[in-house]
């Protein structure tokens, strides 16, 4: 099963013959250089409803097809633009196309940003992502807590975990998730896009290291990992 990283937070898997994207915020996404246009996944799986995170969804799905998984408040506000969604919410598992995903809890907002008002379509989830042989865990934004524990029973061969600070979990702290998660390769996101959020990897690896036996695997955008 292959990663492909398109900086931020945005990800794609890929089995061989299906699509996921993960968050995909591309066009507005300075570190991004794919176009939304070239994309054509199954599905998309979101974490929340902040901009930089929704992104690109609704035009990815009006194009092709995609449904698109979220929290239920999310879910139903984007159904209301024309698309097909999934409505789900924290400890419920769906299935999607060739696989399927747990939403767990994450510690954050949920907001969405239109013109000059807030919206608050939902809360924000994590994602037990299992599909091509492989179980990813997607932790969306959040802090560290003490149940990602929990969801290291899941058995996870990759934890993506943001690392950026300020808006979510910074690497000392993400060190520790990683601890608690065992998973075989971390992968870190939310770093590097937006001043506040700038971060070393190579001193989040010795982090990791000094924490648990989890590989780091850092990729720029546009990087493959096959898993
Ligand atoms: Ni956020
Ligand atoms: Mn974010």
């Amino acid at each position: 099963m292959r990663i492909t990283y398109f900086g931020h937070s945005a990800f794609q898997l890929d089995d061989g013959t299906k699509t996921v994207l993960i968050d995909p915020f591309l066009s507005e996404n300075p570190a991004a250089t794919v176009t939304p246009e070239s994309l054509s996944p199954q599905t998309i799986l979101l974490t929340h409803a902040h901009n930089d995170h929704v992104g690109d969804t609704v035009a990815i799905a009006k194009r092709s097809g995609a449904t698109v998984i979220a929290t239920f408040e999310l879910a139903t506000y984007l159904g209301r633009q024309g698309i097909t969604t999934i409505a789900a919410n924290h400890g419920g598992t769906v299935p999607f196309a060739g696989g399927t995903v747990k939403l767990t809890p994450a510690w954050h907002t949920s907001s969405y940003s239109v013109a000059e008002e807030f919206l608050a379509p939902g809360i924000p989830a994590g994602l037990v992502i299992r599909f091509g042989g492989k179980t990813v865990y997607a932790a969306g934004d959040t802090c560290l807590f003490g149940d990602m524990a929990l969801i290291g029973e899941e058995g996870l061969d990759a934890a993506i975990l943001p690392i950026g600070d300020t808006f979510t979990m910074g690497p000392a702290d993400a060190a520790k998730a990683a601890r608690l998660l065992r998973a075989g390769v971390v992968i870190p996101c939310h770093y590097d896009t937006f001043p506040g959020i700038q971060q070393n990897t190579a001193a989040f690896a010795t982090m990791v290291g000094e924490q648990c036996d989890s590989a780091v695997v850092a990729l720029r955008p546009n990087e493959v990992h096959d898993l």
